[in-house]
Parts: structure tokens; C-alpha cells; sequence
């Protein structure tokens, strides 16, 4: 099992689309995914289509009741998830009263989740317990930063707080990604310089593109290849999914033996379904 957390301080730079799309592209390969979301937002769970106000055995439950947590089928094919409840955000307020508890998640990881190969984690946009305990738990961490002078401090910020921790002897590695690259601005192309520059190796090389599809596969709340598999910003984080795997992994999933991602459909009009179609890369 591979641990990888989606994070960074900086509100709205492509966290949750990055979590539901590298996902989404590992279930692709034949992998088996869980999805955790430790964001008192929520917006995974919703995207997932559970309701935050509904659902039980959250990751609330991390720290409270941990054995009551049960991962739920998305109905998506390889695609598990452990949803959030917005009590989340009383675990933040009261992290005084849960101090020591940074290993939480790692301790429930490992007792629980080994029947997956990914554990993929969507964080809230802030440095707290949540984020602290996702931190702690993953191998990988990917950081995305959406393609705008304005997200670099969000950037600097988390890079600060990795600096921290390789200080005290717990690096992670990390992999900055280019998100919402629009071509046709120059604040595009100028902050994808500026981060190529600066983060030299730990930049993933290519860049994911502006593409409406993700606020439509969001909106169905479907893994956006389900619908979309040929749109560039999918098969951008298709790409960057493989670049991401080891090479062992890598030649595995490219065995016959990988079983292809045969999505489900979930409960939804056919009408709902075929609507984006139409405008498929319009
Ligand atoms: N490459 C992209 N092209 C176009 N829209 C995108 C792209 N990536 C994300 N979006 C859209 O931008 C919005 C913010 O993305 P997302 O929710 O993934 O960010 P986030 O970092 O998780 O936000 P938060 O900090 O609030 O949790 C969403 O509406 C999403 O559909
Ligand atoms: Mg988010």
C-alpha cells in the first residue's frame, strides 16, 4: 500500500481534483484506490455523492471511535472512500485537547487499508490537525499550485513547512504540479517558469490544463475519465499519474494481467450523462 496526500495552504489551486483525478487514472490501471478525505469542506465526499450531514464513520471517527470507520464503495469501480462529515471542523477548533494525536491516520492506515494499493488523501487548505496527521501518514506528496502569481505564497508556505520537517528528520518527498495552466496568458507561462526555476526537480514537467470538464465530471459527481477520458486536462493527469508510479508498478500496469477501469455507472439519468458529451471539448 502507497500513501499519497493531496495538500496545500492555498484554498481553491486543484486539491480535490487532483485527489478524484490521479484516483481515478490509478483505479485505470488496475489498482485499488481509497479515497480519504480529511477536509471539513468536504467537497470529496460531495463529489462522491454522499451527503456530509448523512454519512457516518467518517474520518471524524479518527479520533473519537477509529474502529467505527468503514470505507465506503464509491460504485465506481476500484474506488473506495473514507468520507468527511462537517463535525471535522471541531477537531481543528479542539486540537489542544488532541494533542499528540499527529499519528492518528498513519496508525489507522496501516491496520486497515492494507487491501488497497492507494490510499490517496484530499486535505483542507489550512496547516492543522488534519493536515498534520496526512503529513504524517503518506510517502508521497503532491502539491498542486494552480498557475497564478497569487498561489505562490500559498506554495511558500507549505515548501516552509516541508522545510520544517526535513529539518527535523522527517522529509517527504513531493512533487510541486503546474494546475489550471491556461497557454494563452502570459501569468500562466510566467508563473510555470518562475516554478520550474525555483523548484528545479521536484516540479512535475508537464502542466495541467484549464479544463471545464472537471467542473462537469464535479457537478455528475463521476471520475472525470468516466465521461471525459479523452479531455487534455484528464489525460494530462493521466500522465502525470504514470510519471508518478515506479517503474516496477509501471510495467506491472502495463501487463494484460491489469484489469481496465470498467466504471460503473451510478444512479444517474441517461439524459444527465449524455449532456456533457455534446460539448466534449468544445
Ligand atoms: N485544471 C482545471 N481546469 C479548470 N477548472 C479546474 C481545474 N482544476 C480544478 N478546477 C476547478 O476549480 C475549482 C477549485 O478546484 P478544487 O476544488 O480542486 O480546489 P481545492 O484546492 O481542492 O479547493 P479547496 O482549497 O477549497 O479545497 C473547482 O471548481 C474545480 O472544478
Ligand atoms: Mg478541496
Amino acid at each position: 500500500m502507497k500513501i499519497w496526500t493531496v495538500a496545500n495552504q492555498k484554498g481553491g489551486v486543484g486539491k480535490t481534483t487532483t485527489t478524484v483525478s490521479v484516483a481515478d487514472a490509478l483505479a485505470g490501471l488496475g489498482y485499488r484506490v481509497l479515497l480519504m478525505d480529511l477536509d471539513p469542506q468536504a467537497s470529496l465526499t460531495c463529489y462522491m455523492q454522499l451527503d456530509p450531514d448523512q454519512v457516518e464513520n467518517t474520518s471524524y471517527d479518527l479520533f473519537n471511535k477509529p474502529e467505527r470507520i468503514r470505507p465506503v464503495d464509491t460504485g465506481f469501480e476500484g474506488l473506495h472512500i473514507v468520507g468527511a462529515s462537517m463535525a471535522l471542523a471541531n477537531v481543528e477548533k479542539r486540537s489542544s485537547s488532541i494533542d499528540g494525536k499527529g499519528l492518528v491516520l498513519k496508525r489507522w492506515l496501516q491496520q486497515h487499508a492494507q487491501a488497497y494499493d492507494y490510499v490517496l488523501i484530499d486535505t483542507p487548505p489550512a496547516l492543522g490537525m488534519m493536515m498534520i496527521n496526512a503529513l504524517a501518514a503518506c510517502d508521497h506528496l503532491l502539491v498542486p499550485v494552480q498557475t497564478d502569481f497569487l498561489a505562490l505564497k500559498g506554495l511558500e508556505r507549505m515548501m516552509k513547512v516541508l522545510g520544517m520537517l526535513a529539518v527535523s528528520g522527517a522529509e517527504i518527498p513531493h512533487t510541486v504540479i503546474a494546475t489550471m495552466f491556461d497557454k494563452r496568458t502570459n501569468a500562466s507561462r510566467r508563473t510555470y517558469q518562475f516554478l520550474k526555476n525555483q523548484y528545479k526537480t521536484r516540479i512535475w514537467p508537464g502542466v495541467i490544463p484549464v479544463d471545464t470538464k472537471f467542473r462537469e465530471a464535479s457537478r455528475l459527481g463521476v471520475p472525470p475519465s468516466f465521461l471525459f477520458a479523452q479531455s487534455h486536462g484528464i489525460v494530462a493527469y493521466q500522465k502525470l499519474t504514470r510519471d508518478l508510479l515506479p517503474d516496477d508498478l509501471l510495467r506491472a500496469s502495463e501487463s494484460p494481467v491489469a484489469s481496465p477501469h470498467l466504471a460503473r455507472p451510478v444512479d444517474k439519468s441517461s439524459e444527465a450523462l449524455e449532456r456533457p458529451d455534446q460539448a466534449e471539448n468544445a
